[in-house]
């Protein structure tokens, strides 16, 4: 079997989203799986070395999984031409510093979203890339859950018609860590605008390319965001004053006349299907799409509602949607991205998911946060 290593710099993967889902889902389930296969006697072994800058926790996190690699010399590691693709999961204020290092290097550039707290740094990351002609990407996970997949097909499918308009609620409650049984379930710097955190920054990159790929192109947005709990409990168990938004309520214009309007909060308690859910509107059917799941309601079966508050509600809405079937077997969101960049890597295969894309997502973030502040609709220009 011909084997293609490819090394791997994964950066700031101590933290949440770096260690569950980068290094034990995805770069670990693929060495696991022997490799991505791409011919019957070919496959690409990703090699991972571990940086940061805590050496307690690189060597805790490499005993925890068998990584033998790691290192908290970051600059050593960038000038190895054993690594060729460097990728970033630390604090989004960091990200710029760490790819701007890691193009001086020469290396194929993968990270976490958002690219940058500010739309001209994520477009600069993005030139140098190019300039440089370095292979470059976003994460983008949420188009390979198994809902969005099952929406993807059925609008393939033409199930929808015309499709008006879209509803996404989006959030869950987020303890602020005052109760000692209901300790809080996030870092605290996302509640903190100062470090990079915030809802809008946070949440508007994902429905950027959400919408952009599954509805239609954003043109215009109309936010309100709102910081609901202004104290929370940090990681030591001191107060800290919450001075980003924990909630945004936002409507967006696309290109091709769809209205999607998403609600995001980590203030809101859950009765829906999901954390996530996207009920789409078109004129021949509707579809409920949640993180794995989505339910269906074709306009042939679509009930009569009839409005009469004076009696008890004989219908169960809820009972009124299909659900639409697992069709093949969907694998863990990020792990189905790495293995698209790294065949981009390795076979030059296309990749259109690219750091344009993840700019496209903080200026969404951007031009949300000055709707918010002038009370405006904002109009989102092309942004190259
Ligand atoms: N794709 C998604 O769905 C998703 C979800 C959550 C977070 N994120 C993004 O992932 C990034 C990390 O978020 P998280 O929730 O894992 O946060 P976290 O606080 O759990 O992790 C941040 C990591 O960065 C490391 N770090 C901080 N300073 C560093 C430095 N100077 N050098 C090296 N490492 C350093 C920390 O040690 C920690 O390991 C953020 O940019 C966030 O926006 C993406």
């Amino acid at each position: 079997m011909k084997q293609h290593k490819v090394g791997i710099i994964l950066n700031g993967v101590t933290g949440r989203m770096g260690t569950n889902q980068h290094l034990e889902r995805s770069i670990l389930a693929i060495i696991e799986q022997g490799g991505i296969k791409v011919s019957d006697d070919e496959v690409i072994m990703p090699d991972p070395i571990l940086t940061g800058r805590n050496e307690n926790k690189l060597k805790a996190l490499s005993a925890r999984y068998g990584v033998e690699k790691y290192s908290t010399d970051l600059d050593a590691v960038l000038a190895d031409p054993d690594y060729e693709v460097f990728f970033d999961a630390s604090s989004t204020l960091l990200r710029k510093p760490f790819v701007e290092k890691a193009v001086a290097a020469g290396k194929a550039i993968y990270c976490e979203k958002p690219t940058a707290a500010h739309v001209e740094d994520a477009v600069y990351l993005y030139r140098i890339c190019r300039e440089a002609g370095l292979k470059n990407g976003v994460v983008q996970d949420k188009l390979w859950l198994p809902g969005l997949r099952k929406f993807q097909m059925l609008k393939d499918q033409g199930f929808f018609g015309k499709i008006l308009s879209v509803r996404g609620e989006f959030g869950y409650w987020v303890f602020d860590g005052k109760v000692a049984d209901q300790p809080t379930q996030r870092p605290s710097w996302n509640y903190r605008a100062e470090d990079g955190g915030g809802m809008v920054l946070d949440m508007h990159c994902h429905w950027r390319y959400v919408i952009d790929n599954l509805f239609g192109n954003v043109k215009a947005v109309s936010c309100r965001q709102a910081t609901h709990l202004d104290e929370r409990i940090d990681e030591s168990g001191n107060a800290y004053t919450c001075t980003a938004d924990d909630a945004a309520y936002a409507t967006f214009e696309l290109d091709n006349g769809v209205i999607c309007h998403f609600n995001s909060s980590w203030t809101v308690r859950v009765r829906r299907d999901d954390l996530l859910c996207m009920q789409v509107d078109g004129t021949e059917g509707s579809a409920v799409v949640g993180l794995r799941k989505c339910l269906i309601q074709p306009h042939s079966a679509t009930p009569k509602a009839v409005w009469n508050p004076d009696v008890d509600n004989p219908v169960s809405y809820f009972d009124q949607w299909t659900e639409v079937p697992d069709a093949c077997v969907y694998e863990n969101a990020f792990k189905v991205q790495w293995e698209l960049f790294l065949r981009h890597v390795v076979l030059d295969e296309p990749f259109r998911w690219t750091l344009l894309e993840g700019a496209k997502g903080v200026q969404l973030a951007e031009r949300s946060m000055e709707s918010n502040e002038k009370r405006a609709w904002v109009d989102v220009e092309n942004l190259v």
